[in-house]
């Protein structure tokens, strides 16, 4: 396979995003004019959802290699909630299992004028490879990459903050749990240090910890009770055991003891701290169901954001490759 894995692979010529493959790279302009617009799309509980034709006429194809539920029926909403036709492929059905190759599925689809493909799959760089194939009208939205990228989850992961907080600039983010094998984590940490945080900090186990390579500028722990001192927003990892590869992991209780996000942990964070989870959660593993459930918990509103953050990211991708189409 050749691989163009830099982000500037997800640009048109005119420096417009044309995929979304990764938050690297994008400005803090760029995540806060999305984030604007997913703000636009957000209603309360209880009323209408938003809906617009920014997508008439456009198809979505909704490809996961890997299981799902917020992420695949967030992008299907948002799609139908801005008028697109959907077509959710299921994979375990597909031709895919008789030896069909990721780009011969992508180019049938193709031929049948889906034109928006969202993918999810554990292998690492596959997005930024099938977007080198696609024709030019034909954009590319990572929905999780193996364990290196979740770019929309970090959306709606700073959506939820900003929600919250108002401003990013005194805040003091802990990201805390399986560091290592998470893309939520890497993608969170691109839009909190874009986007101007204080500080971020990421905890972590040694075993769950990634190498000094990654996660530049923040400040790492192996001692939870020291990395929750004082922060504001305290984002709690699942523990990805499916991507564990002979890593040292203790049972359950043993790693909620010595890891988990308690109600008696949260008592050191700061008083108006707000508790994340990206879902979907082990209780009492690495939440605790009272803190999940507590009113410092703010994981139903990132679910909500998720719808949101998708149909901006929709939105604007189907503008600016019609702004292309229009323009050439
Ligand atoms: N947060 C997240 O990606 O959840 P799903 O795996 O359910 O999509």
């Amino acid at each position: 396979m050749t691989r163009d894995l830099s982000p500037s692979v997800q640009r048109d010529a005119d420096g417009r995003l044309r995929h979304l493959i990764t938050l690297e790279g994008l400005s803090a302009d760029e995540l806060t004019a999305l984030l604007d617009l997913a703000q636009f799309y957000v209603r309360e509980a209880g009323d209408l959802p938003a809906r617009d034709q920014s997508l008439s006429g456009h198809t979505i194809a909704n490809l996961f290699f890997e299981p799902s539920t917020r992420t695949r029926v967030s992008f299907e909403l948002a799609a139908l909630r801005l008028g697109a036709d959907v077509v959710n492929l299921d994979m375990q059905s597909s031709s895919r299992v008789k030896g069909e190759t990721v780009l011969d599925t992508i180019y049938t689809l193709q031929a049948m004028h889906a034109d928006i493909l969202v993918m999810r799959d554990a292998e690492p760089g596959l997005p930024a490879y099938v977007a080198q194939f696609v024709a030019p009208h034909v954009c590319i939205l990572n929905a999780g990459e193996a364990h290196l990228s979740h770019p929309t989850q970090g959306l709606l992961d700073a959506l939820t903050v900003r929600q919250a907080k108002g401003d990013f600039a005194p805040l003091r983010v802990l990201i805390a749990g399986d560091i290592s094998h998470s893309r939520v984590a890497r993608s969170a940490w691109q839009a909190f240090t874009t986007l101007g945080v204080a500080e971020l900090r990421i905890a972590a186990p040694d075993d769950l910890m990634p190498g000094k390579g990654e996660f530049a500028g923040a400040t790492r722990f192996n001692d939870i009770d020291r990395a929750i001192a004082g922060v504001d927003v305290v984002m709690a990892l699942r523990i990805q055991r499916e991507r564990m590869r002979g890593a040292h992991m203790p049972d359950d209780a043993s790693y909620h003891r010595a890891f988990g996000i308690t109600a008696e942990r949260m008592k050191k964070a700061h008083p108006g701290a707000i508790v994340m989870h990206p879902g979907p959660m082990n209780r009492d593993v690495e939440i605790a169901s009272e803190v999940a459930d507590g009113p410092q918990s703010v994981i139903q509103q990132q679910v909500a954001n998720g719808v949101a953050v998708r149909m901006a990211v929709l939105a604007t991708i189907a503008r600016n490759v019609q702004s292309r189409r229009t323009f050439q």
